[in-house]
This record gives C-alpha cells, sequence and structure tokens, in this order.
C-alpha cells in the first residue's frame, strides 16, 4: 500500500496517515537520510541491495548478482544516506492520476516505498487529506523554498486555461508559481511531456505538454502513459545523489531509461528476425510467443525501459505479455502510432526495418550529444556497439504500409 504521510508540520501541527508502514514516524527536517533509516529499523542489507539495483537502473554501475557486493549501489547508499530531507512538490494538472497510481503500486520492497516517501512530499493531491484553503497554503509554502516539482498533466490553454483550474486558478499560472523557485522540474507522464491523448487531434482544450510552458528552464520528461514507477523514482534519485540532472536525449528524456530502443531489448527479437510473426492474437504463432510486429507493435520506433526494467515489480511488460508496444513514451503517439493494432506506413521505422535503424540510431546519436564522458564509457557506450551491430543485420525488409499481414502468422521468411 502507498508509503505517504504528508507533513505540514512547518505550518501547524496537521499530518496526514495514509495507510503506511512507517506512519508511526516520519524523517524530520534536519535528520539525514542514514539516521532517519537507521532509527526506523530499516534492514541495511536490503537497503544496500535496493541502492545496487537503483545504480543499474541508472547507469551508475554493473549489474551484480543477487546478494553480492556492488560497489556502485554502495557509492550510491553512501550519498542516499548523507541526504537531508529535501522539498517536493508533484502537481497534478489535466490528468487521469495514472501516473501517481503506477508509482505507488511499483514496489516490491518497503525501500522502494520509502524512496518515494523520503522525499516527502509537501504537496500532492492524490494522497493529501489537506483540502482548500489548506491545500493551498501547502502548495504555497513549498513554493517558496528550494524544491523539486513533478508534474503530471498537461496545461490546457484553451478557453483562457478554464479546462483545468486549481483553487481558482488555471493550470498554467500555478504551474509557473510552483516552477519559479525550483531547483529540477520533471514533466512526468506523457500528458506533461506534450499533452497525451488530451492533445491528439483535434485537441479541443489546447492541451500543452510542461516544456511548452516554461522554455526557459530545463524541464526532464520522464514519458510513459504511464511511465514506469521504478524509472520515476530512479530520476528522482538520480537529482538527489548525483547533484545535477542525469544525461538526456534530445527530447530530454533521461538516457539511463530511454536510450535505446523497445526492439532491442525484445525478448521477441529473435523471432522478428527469424521472420516469424503473430498474424492474429490467437492463432498459433501468438501461442509461440512470436513477434508482434503484424499486430501493430512499435517496439521498433519506441524508446524505453520496459523490456529491462519492465512492470509491477519486474513482472512482465507489454509486449511479453503478449500485447504489442504501442509507442506510450514517444511525443505525439495517439495521432502517430494510431491505429495501434495496425503496421504504420507513417510511423519511421514500421514497414521497413532498415528505416528503423537509421531512425533509431539518428535519434541515439543525437541523443549521444548531451551524454557525459561517464555515460558514454558505461551503458551509454555499450548500447552504441548494439547500434552498430544491429546496423549489419540483415533484417525482412517489408512492403510499403508494413508489408502484407500474414494471414495466420507463422513463420514468414524475409523477402
Ligand atoms: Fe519485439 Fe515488437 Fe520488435 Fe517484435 S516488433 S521484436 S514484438 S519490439
Ligand atoms: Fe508503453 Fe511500449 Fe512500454 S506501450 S509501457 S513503451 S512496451
Amino acid at each position: 500500500m502507498a508509503v505517504f504521510r504528508l507533513d505540514f508540520t512547518t505550518r501547524r501541527q496537521h499530518t496526514v496517515d495514509v495507510m503506511s508502514p512507517y506512519t508511526g514516524d516520519f524523517w524530520k527536517r534536519g535528520e539525514t537520510l542514514g539516521e532517519h533509516l537507521e532509527r526506523r529499523g530499516i534492514d541495511r542489507r536490503e537497503f544496500l541491495a535496493w541502492c545496487a539495483r537503483m545504480a543499474v537502473l541508472m547507469g551508475l554501475g554493473p549489474m551484480v548478482t543477487e546478494g553480492a557486493e556492488s560497489s556502485a549501489g554502495n557509492a550510491l547508499a553512501a550519498k542516499l544516506e548523507a541526504l537531508k530531507r529535501p522539498v517536493v512538490i508533484w502537481l497534478q494538472l489535466q490528468e487521469c492520476t495514472g501516473c501517481l497510481e503506477s508509482t505507488l503500486r511499483s514496489y516490491s520492497t518497503g525501500i522502494g516505498d520509502l524512496v518515494l516517501n523520503l522525499v516527502s512530499m509537501q504537496y500532492v493531491e492524490l494522497l493529501m487529506a489537506a483540502a482548500g484553503q489548506q491545500a493551498n497554503e501547502a502548495l504555497e509554502d513549498a513554493s517558496s523554498q528550494e524544491h523539486i516539482l513533478l508534474i503530471n498533466g498537461s496545461i490546457p490553454l484553451g478557453a483562457n486555461g478554464a479546462y483545468c483550474t486549481i483553487g481558482g486558478e488555471s493550470a498554467e499560472v500555478v504551474l509557473r508559481k510552483a516552477a519559479a523557485k525550483a531547483e529540477y522540474i520533471l514533466a512526468v507522464g506523457a500528458c506533461a511531456y506534450y499533452g497525451c491523448v488530451q492533445a491528439a487531434r483535434p485537441n479541443p482544450t489546447g492541451a500543452t505538454g510542461v516544456q511548452e510552458i516554461l522554455t526557459d528552464r530545463p524541464v526532464i520528461n520522464v514519458p510513459g502513459c504511464p511511465p514506469i514507477g521504478e524509472v520515476i523514482t530512479g530520476c528522482i534519485t538520480y537529482l538527489l545523489t548525483q547533484g545535477h540532472a542525469p544525461p538526456c536525449d534530445i527530447e530530454g528524456r533521461p538516457l539511463f531509461a530511454y536510450g535505446s530502443r523497445i526492439h532491442d531489448n525484445c525478448p521477441r527479437r529473435a523471432f522478428y528476425d527469424a521472420g516469424q510473426f503473430v498474424g492474429q492474437f490467437d492463432d498459433a504463432a501468438a501461442r509461440q510467443g512470436y513477434c508482434l510486429y503484424h499486430v501493430g507493435c512499435k517496439g521498433p520506433d519506441t524508446f524505453a525501459a520496459c523490456p529491462v526494467v519492465k512492470w509491477n515489480g519486474g513482472t512482465s511488460f507489454p509486449i511479453q505479455s503478449g500485447h504489442p508496444c504501442i509507442g506510450c513514451t514517444e511525443k505525439h503517439f495517439f495521432d502517430r502510432m494510431t491505429p495501434f493494432y495496425s503496421t504504420l506506413p507513417t510511423v519511421p521505422g514500421v514497414g521497413v526495418e532498415a528505416t528503423a535503424n537509421e531512425i533509431g540510431a539518428v535519434a541515439l546519436g543525437a541523443a549521444l550529444l548531451g551524454v557525459s564522458a561517464h555515460a558514454a564509457g558505461s551503458a551509454i557506450g555499450l548500447r552504441r556497439e548494439r547500434m552498430k551491430e544491429d546496423a549489419v543485420v540483415s533484417l525482412p525488409v517489408l512492403g510499403e504500409g508494413g508489408g502484407k499481414k500474414p494471414e495466420d502468422g507463422g513463420d514468414k521468411k524475409p523477402k
């Protein structure tokens, strides 16, 4: 269950328990996280294991076997333990709450929960009991301090912002005020990234992404519909422990999570390369776990960590469970990637795989411009090598429009 406890102690004796196993105690101002964990009796081994996994996700070190010593994980743990409680605001604008729900349900360990708990949300509408004037005051209080700002949801500019107002102010005004003193700004979810389904043609509310509003500020985009909870946590942890934003691609997406294509890490990739495709969702090829390209998979044009990090505590992800990727981390996917169950000539890379590799290589190459030397020498470097390999792999070339879909799936040799 969600582990949040809102703390407005600077303004009033008003705390809110939200079904947390840690509700007996809260991270105090001035206390380090290490002191806090110790006071709560958190198992240090579990904490180090969590840090080791997070270090891998963030591209800070290599994977180690379960229980083995991870120098990158230990370094991350040392930084987290020295951390003093930061101020975090989580705004929810024109959205469905799916992103925060995804985050709350992501963790298999108490430590994972705790990392979100540790950031001590000063303002998060989904979870706080405060309402009305109290909520407004909490937001003002947090906004007046240096803070990390996370935003879910788009900003509707139509009708002078009337489609989404909070406390009588438009989403745009709320966002600008909350961003004024923000040290880092994270646009979390496809809505905050570019507007998502609300921004799909004809975009009746004038839905817009955060980076279109805060044009004079760097915005870290964490897209997905919703994003993977661990990726959101990874971004927050990176900021808190590294003291700077993670290397990002040209769309502002952290490379550690959005630096490689779904297609390049997909467990069904061997079937793609062998020309073995699902033709219909219930055919024999589907039961064999063949490639979903012909039933609309957009994995060749989608950059995300889904095959590696997975969902629900690492259980599975859409393609693994038999559904094509619909490209939910890509900008304008509701316009570009629909109909979802068709191969589309309008989507670069889908239909002619050689183009997909070119698109991927171009996107990755551009993304690498912003990569630090450290990252380039580690995980990103490996990804670049992988992209070079792909470029010489013999791949099936399909006709315009993605080629003719096999009637019944099965083995279809590349033409
Ligand atoms: Fe995987 Fe989709 Fe690529 Fe097939 S097309 S290998 S299912 S990502
Ligand atoms: Fe989204 Fe594709 Fe992952 S649809 S959840 S990016 S597999």
